[in-house]
């Protein structure tokens, strides 16, 4: 169905032992949408991401990936969604001992049988995209926090997923490298992949890349909605986060 979510969560929980971080989220990314999560340090973004993604699974509610309900499948069937997915780890989470061109390869390797030429091909492409040429041979210590965040982005992209998570890119750059970012995640939409989650406590940020917002805090999405329907919020948290207040940095 054209007009199905790509990702839909419906009453997600999820709990630590007795912390239960996420108490019945719902939502659901269209095509061609980018959706900004917020919310402050340990309100629980890194983990709903990472449901999203099927890289963990919750303890209650529904997750469809595509469609599919991806509690019930198994590992050999959640592969071929996973291809269809790019994730950006919060603090690139490169491979250190491999080099730029291998890290972006790596996807490359594990999921297709493509000749060396066309791998080659394929890397150079993204490398160039995110405004890295060159930089194959160098080693992950080798690069700047920025061109480390550019790297783990070309990883995500590599396989021109059609839903890609991001996960705090702009965290821990520089001004000038943070907006390098951000108007190469914007500059992404009209081509390689038109439809995100992206996880940031950086409310410019957020205005700069999606065209819906959420705010998580204490386990809900305190509202979610248009910048400017987030940015003309009635709901205490919302205010209070959008007033720096419950950023925790
Ligand atoms: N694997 C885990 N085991 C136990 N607790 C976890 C695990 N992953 C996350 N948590 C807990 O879940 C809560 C939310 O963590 P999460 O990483 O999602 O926060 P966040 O919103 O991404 O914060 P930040 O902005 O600092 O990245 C925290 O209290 C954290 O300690
Ligand atoms: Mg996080």
């Amino acid at each position: 169905m054209a007009d199905q979510p790509v990702v839909e969560l419906r009453g997600v929980r999820k709990a630590f032992d007795r912390n239960e971080v996420l108490r019945g989220v719902s939502l659901g990314l269209s095509k061609g949408t980018t959706l900004a999560v917020m919310g402050g340090s340990g309100a629980g973004k890194t983990v709903l991401l990472r449901l999203c993604a099927g890289l963990i699974y919750p303890d209650a509610g529904e997750i469809r990936l595509f469609g599919q309900n991806i509690e019930r499948l198994r590992e050999e069937a959640m592969l071929p969604l996973r291809r269809r997915t790019g994730f950006v780890f919060q603090g690139a989470a490169l491979f250190d001992s491999l080099s730029v061109f291998e890290n972006v390869a790596y996807p490359l390797r594990e999921h297709t049988s493509w000749s060396e030429g066309e791998v080659t091909d394929r890397v150079h492409r993204f490398l160039s995209l995110v405004g890295l040429p060159g930089t194959d041979s160098l080693l992950p210590a080798e690069l700047s926090g920025g061109m480390k965040k550019r790297v783990g982005i070309a990883r995500a992209l590599v396989l021109e997923p059609e839903v890609v998570f991001f996960d705090e890119p702009t965290a821990g750059l520089d001004p000038t490298n943070a907006r390098v970012v951000g108007e190469l995640i914007a500059e992404l939409r009209s081509g390689v992949c038109d439809t995100a989650i992206v996880v940031t406590h950086d409310v410019e940020f957020a205005g700069m890349v999606a065209d819906q917002m959420a705010i998580l805090h204490d386990g809900r999405f305190a509202a979610m909605g248009t910048p400017a329907e987030i940015h003309g919020s009635a709901v205490p948290a919302v205010q209070a986060f959008l007033a720096g207040e419950l950023r925790g940095n």
